[in-house]
């Protein structure tokens, strides 16, 4: 009987039913990388998420792995390449997050350019006494405005899409040639022309800190830096540092470079950023799609058919 490891609960019963596979969960209690080391040697497969570390550690213990299905888009935790040298598939599950992400990735520029989540925390903490007034939180409109995606995968094309409905002029700026409704343009011309630099990169080699202080200082005083993809693509430090000292108004972020954060981290205190914790694709549907494509991918490997989404 093949044997399977599943580090998280996924919602939905897409793992039920096979009763050719010993399926194992972590139980819940102690440490998963232990848990996972322990366990992977005889494993067939393991359904993990995007919080395992599937290193080089962690594949030499496994003798028998054949697949290494992840519940995410992004798989900048697994060493695909070593995986894939040892003969491994990894599959993953992007397209069926691509909407939820992006209408995430549109909300949060929406909040914190128009200080929706400012507005909600001043009524709660009984701060609105003065009633309407003609100079009171003034945000930025967004309607028109300049929106520049560093990156134009799925998602980037996904909040593009969006954007239109708000009459937006979209510029882009990556590695590939789109055939997309925005103009292609050099990363400094972006940075310095758009209203809101949205990034769009998954996180590799070559995008770790690709938005630091000094491509940060190059973006309008006025512009806001959104980040809904990975954390660690921005220079964290360098973001803290040019809004101290208000280098561009502001930042929505559902992606840190080391999550979770808490109120402790510097952005938490800063009014004009906005924050959520990595709700990117954390819809009841999407996350049903995913638990079921991240399960047909497992189970097609292991029954030599093809998963639908392979690396
Ligand atoms: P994707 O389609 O692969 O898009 C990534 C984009 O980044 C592509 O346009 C790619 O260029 C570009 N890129 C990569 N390296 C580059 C470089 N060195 N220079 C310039 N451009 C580069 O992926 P996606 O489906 O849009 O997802 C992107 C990421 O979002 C995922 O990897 C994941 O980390 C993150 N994500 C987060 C959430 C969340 O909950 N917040 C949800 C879903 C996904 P090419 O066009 O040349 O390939
Ligand atoms: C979420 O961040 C994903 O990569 O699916």
């Amino acid at each position: 009987m093949m044997k399977i490891l599943v580090t998280r609960h996924v919602p939905g019963n897409y793992l039920d039913g096979h009763e050719n596979f010993n399926i194992q969960f972590f139980p819940g209690d102690g440490d998963i990388r232990e848990w996972i080391i322990s366990n992977i040697g005889d494993a067939d497969g393991i359904l993990v998420t995007l919080n395992e570390k599937i290193d080089r550690e962690i594949i030499d213990h496994a003798t028998r792995l054949k697949v290494i299905s992840t519940y995410s888009v992004g798989y900048d935790h697994i060493d695909v390449e070593y995986a894939k040298s040892r003969g491994i598939t990894v599959t993953y599950t992007p397209e069926v997050l691509t909407e939820a992400t992006a209408d995430l990735i549109f909300g949060i520029m929406l909040a914190v350019a128009r200080n929706i989540v400012s507005g909600d925390r001043l009524i709660r903490d009984n701060g609105w006494q003065s009633g309407w007034k003609p100079g009171f939180m003034l945000g930025s409109e967004v309607h028109g405005k300049t929106i520049g995606f560093i990156g134009m995968g799925r998602i980037g094309k996904a909040v593009l899409e969006r954007s239109k409905g708000f009459d937006m002029k979209g510029l882009y700026y990556s590695r590939t040639i789109h055939n997309v409704n925005a103009e292609y343009v050099d990363l400094d011309y972006l940075l310095s022309e758009s209203d809101f630099v949205v990034i769009a990169l998954d996180l590799n080699s070559e995008t770790f800190h690709f938005m630091n202080y000094e491509r940060i200082s190059k973006m309008k005083k006025s512009a806001f830096l959104i980040n809904g993809t990975r954390g660690k693509v921005v220079d964290e430090n360098g973001l803290v540092r040019a809004l101290e000292n208000h280098i561009i108004r502001g930042a929505a972020l559902d992606v840190f470079e080391n999550e979770p954060v808490d109120s402790k981290n510097p952005l938490a205190s800063m009014e004009n950023v906005v924050m959520t914790p990595h709700l990117g694709s954390a819809t009841y549907e999407t996350r049903d799609k995913m638990a079921e494509t991240a399960a047909i991918n497992l189970f097609n490997v292991l029954n030599g058919k093809r998963p639908l989404y392979k690396l």
